[in-house]
């Protein structure tokens, strides 16, 4: 039997780019016959947060957010990482058979510095709380954007060292699950940079209204005139409204971009089609968020229920990881 598990950083609104690079993928996987476990990466969200209550707010937000679009507590196992302590004692334990220059090499962490992170501990050792939320639970599969897949196969790693240091099988090796359309992978922001909170050029999910108008103004366009005739590859909004319109659709906007003439639209056209296609797409999940976020105990309910599961499946394998190397 397949177990998928996942986890969600909350450290801010969920964007356009968590959407389809984590959020979506999650929910349609529910579908699938098997296990799922999600949680709410609050733990992670610390490694940068000083902010308590911001920090709190994002972790209903992102709750709110996946039961608004679909995500089913009855199919998925879904709580808040901080809630299974196993996790943190496992992450201790993952840490001490992991050398110094696996953490060293990591992406992430060179990013995170290269951009002005102050490092700290928590910071560096991020991969190893990872790997404690992945093999807590024994997954199979992990499906993770493209720029946790280094993490998924560090995970694999410190599962290998500990499972020989010890001679025991205690962890499972998981697999990534990456997604392999790219502009999915990767949805560009307003300014055609990845979509990414750190670099400001981010559009709420739930966006609507005058926010939104705002938001897609910001994306980013040339002064040449609707009668040019353009390749839709050189007009960022097209990156936008790629991931949202049927195919059929956005072929007809590309002919007409393409040919040029009176009769081809201008930027401020697409930018209608495209407030006009995000409002539709979220116009659900926006209204089941506002009952959500007005019934506080309910999603609190979900979210013990979800943490009572996860605990007691992570209890099971920090056992076995307590046995292994002498600790009990
Ligand atoms: N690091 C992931 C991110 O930033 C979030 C995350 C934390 C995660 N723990 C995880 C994802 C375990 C998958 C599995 O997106």
């Amino acid at each position: 039997m397949n177990t998928y598990l996942s986890g969600i950083q909350s450290s801010g609104l969920l964007h356009l780019g968590n959407w389809f690079g984590a959020m979506r993928p999650h929910i349609a996987l529910q579908e699938m016959e098997g296990e799922h476990f999600y949680f709410i990466a609050d733990y992670h969200a610390l490694t940068t947060s000083r902010d308590p209550e911001g920090l709190k707010q994002n972790v209903r937000e992102a709750a709110v957010a996946y039961l608004a679009m679909g995500l089913d507590p009855k199919r998925v196992t879904f709580w808040r990482q901080s809630d299974a302590p196993q996790v943190t004692e496992l992450a201790w334990m993952l840490s001490c058979v992991t050398g110094m220059g696996l953490f060293e090499r990591a992406h992430s962490y060179k990013d995170k510095i290269a951009k002005g992170a102050k490092p700290n501990v928590g910071l560096f050792t991020y991969p190893a709380l990872m790997a404690a939320d992945i093999l807590a639970f024994d997954p199979t599969h992990v499906p993770v954007g493209a720029d946790q897949k280094q993490h998924v196969e560090m995970t694999q790693d410190m599962a290998a060292s500990f499972n020989a240091a010890f001679d025991a099988e205690v962890f499972r090796r998981p697999e990534p699950i990456i997604e392999s359309d790219d502009r999915l992978a990767k949805v560009v922001g307003t300014d055609g940079q990845k979509m990414s909170k750190s670099y400001g050029n981010t559009i709420w999910l739930f966006e609507t209204g005058k926010g939104l108008k705002k938001a897609v103004n910001q994306i980013t366009t040339d002064s040449r005139p609707p009668e040019e005739p353009k390749d839709p590859a050189s007009v960022l909004l097209f990156r936008f409204l790629e991931l949202f319109l049927e195919p059929g659709e956005l072929t007809e906007w590309e002919v007409r971009v393409r040919e040029g003439g009176a009769d081809a639209p201008g930027y401020g056209h697409l930018k209608g089609r495209l407030i006009e296609i995000i409002e539709e797409t979220f116009r659900e999940g926006r209204e089941r968020r506002e009952e959500l976020l007005g019934d506080p105990a309910e999603v609190d309910r979900v979210l013990a229920a979800g943490a009572e599961r996860a605990i007691e499946r992570a209890t099971l394998v920090r056992d076995r990881a307590l046995e292994a190397c002498g600790l009990r």
